[in-house]
């Protein structure tokens, strides 16, 4: 059993991590140690009570009230819930690949550092209540036009946002007109719709200094956002936010003046962290109502929240083979469970109460994009070992490091973005809306 003192890169000096993985590896690979070693909740009497006791989750929040006549009227259900299908076969292959987009993320782009296997490509979520058509990226410009859709998040948002990009770029070229430097806050403009697409990180959404190599814990204030986005909030149209892994971390909590405790330290209260992120999606939720809301006719926010994307790590992160599944997993083999349904409830529930709080004004609209349990069956997703380029080169060692968190482009995480798609359409089908 490891230590929580353990350096999570004693057997890879961490330079060459570096190398390849600026500031993703900081995210996962603690993460994955932590969780699967010593996380004292993730065993602890609540955990075991949804094990046992399934917690009846609300697969998509309620959809805002709207009279059957108008659906008549419109011919499109308003919602559908995309969580409940399963991953079909396929014939037709991604949209793109490595070579036709030029914004993938080295660790990501899984053919062009050598995964052997294909077959990771050629399947398509198949929801049970709705049809969910390919990713068509002249309608996704054409409803964009003359719009801004930021990503905030860590770097599973950096993924979603790359994948879309990678999509949309496949009918126009974007033009790249901001970048810090390190690429954690980038902003491209499509000329041919006036369309903006950004990232900003922003890995707890609310005020936080994140961790360092001395120093293994972030400190979150969970009552003020992120300004680093937030101060962008009037011009953007749709913000969608990804966040999660980095909530596993060591850290400390404050709120207001006080220190509410912290998560794996010495010298505070544990608290752990289902009950500190849902404070932080609060802060968030309620500072956009805040300094958005308005009556209808005010210009109109759009807020959607992807839910937690469950890791696939079997066994040690660095040891051969930790996510080297070639397939989906079938409903029946693989249930949501222990952390991924907690956090993925955490946030259903924000989402929910975020909606009622903003019913009264005409112009904010809160949606979940639930992807928590069809990225739970994708085992098979991930980058795994080509993280790195060609690993096995040189034979196959016993150690060689995994990511078995973020997803390989193309791949399965431009389903999400299918299903985004899907839900802005659904949105500018309603009538009055
Ligand atoms: C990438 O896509 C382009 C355009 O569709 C195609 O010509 C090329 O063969 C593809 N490359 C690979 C490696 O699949
Ligand atoms: C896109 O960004 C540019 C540069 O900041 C800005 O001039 C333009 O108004 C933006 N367009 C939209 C639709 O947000
Ligand atoms: C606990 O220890 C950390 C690290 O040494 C320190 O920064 C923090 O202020 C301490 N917190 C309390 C409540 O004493
Ligand atoms: C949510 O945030 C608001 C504003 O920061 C605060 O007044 C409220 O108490 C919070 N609610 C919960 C349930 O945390």
């Amino acid at each position: 059993m490891r230590s929580s003192n353990t350096n999570p890169f004693k057997d890879q000096p961490y330079s060459f991590a570096k190398k390849f993985v600026p500031y993703t590896l900081c995210a996962f690979l603690p993460v994955a140690l932590i969780y699967l070693y010593f996380d004292p909740f993730s065993l602890s009497p609540t955990d075991q009570l949804y094990w046992n006791n399934r917690v009846v989750v609300h697969s998509s929040p309620p959809p805002p009230p709207i009279s059957l006549e108008e659906r008549k009227k419109t011919g499109v259900r308003t919602s559908c819930d995309y969580s409940n299908g399963k991953w079909d076969p396929t014939n037709l292959g991604p949209l793109y690949n490595g070579t036709t987009c030029g914004t993938i993320k080295h660790g990501q782009n899984c053919m062009v550092f050598g995964r052997p296997d294909k077959d990771y490509l050629y399947w398509k979520w198949t929801p049970k209540e709705c049809k969910l058509p390919r990713f068509d990226p002249k309608t996704f410009l054409q409803l964009l036009e003359n719009k801004h859709i930021a990503f905030v998040g860590d770097s599973l948002a950096r993924n979603q946002l790359e994948s879309l990009l990678c999509l949309v770029a496949t009918a126009s070229s974007p033009n790249l007109f901001y970048t810090d430097g390190e690429g954690k806050f980038r902003k491209w403009n499509f000329p041919s719709h006036n369309m903006n697409i950004s990232i900003y990180w922003s890995p707890f959404l609310v005020r936080g200094i994140e961790k360092t190599l001395e120093n293994n814990f972030n400190t979150l204030y969970l009552d003020s956002v992120d300004e680093r986005w937030a101060s962008d909030m009037d011009h953007i149209d749709i913000l969608v936010l990804s966040v999660g892994h980095w909530y596993l971390h060591p850290a400390y909590y404050h709120y207001g003046d006080s220190v509410l405790g912290c998560h794996y330290c010495q010298n505070c209260t544990e608290i752990g962290f289902y009950d500190v992120f849902g404070k932080a999606l609060n802060t968030t939720f309620q500072t956009v109502i805040e300094r958005r809301g308005s009556d209808p006719g005010g210009s109109e926010i759009s807020v959607v929240l992807t839910t937690f994307s469950p890791a696939h790590f079997e066994g040690e992160w660095d040891q051969f083979g930790a996510c080297s599944k070639i397939k989906p997993y079938d409903e029946t083999e693989k249930k949501l469970e222990g952390m991924d349904l907690e956090m993925r409830k955490v946030e259903l529930e924000r989402v929910n109460f975020a909606k009622l709080k903003a019913e009264k004004f005409g112009n904010i609209r809160f949606e979940a994009l639930d992807v928590t349990k069809l990225a739970l069956l994708r085992p098979d997703g991930h980058p795994g070992p080509y993280m790195n380029p060609f690993p096995f080169a040189n034979g196959i060692a016993d150690r060689v490091p995994n990511d078995c968190v973020h997803w390989c482009l193309p791949g399965a995480i431009d389903t999400w973005n299918e299903i985004l798609l899907d839900v802005i359409k659904r949105w500018e089908s309603r009538v009055g809306r």
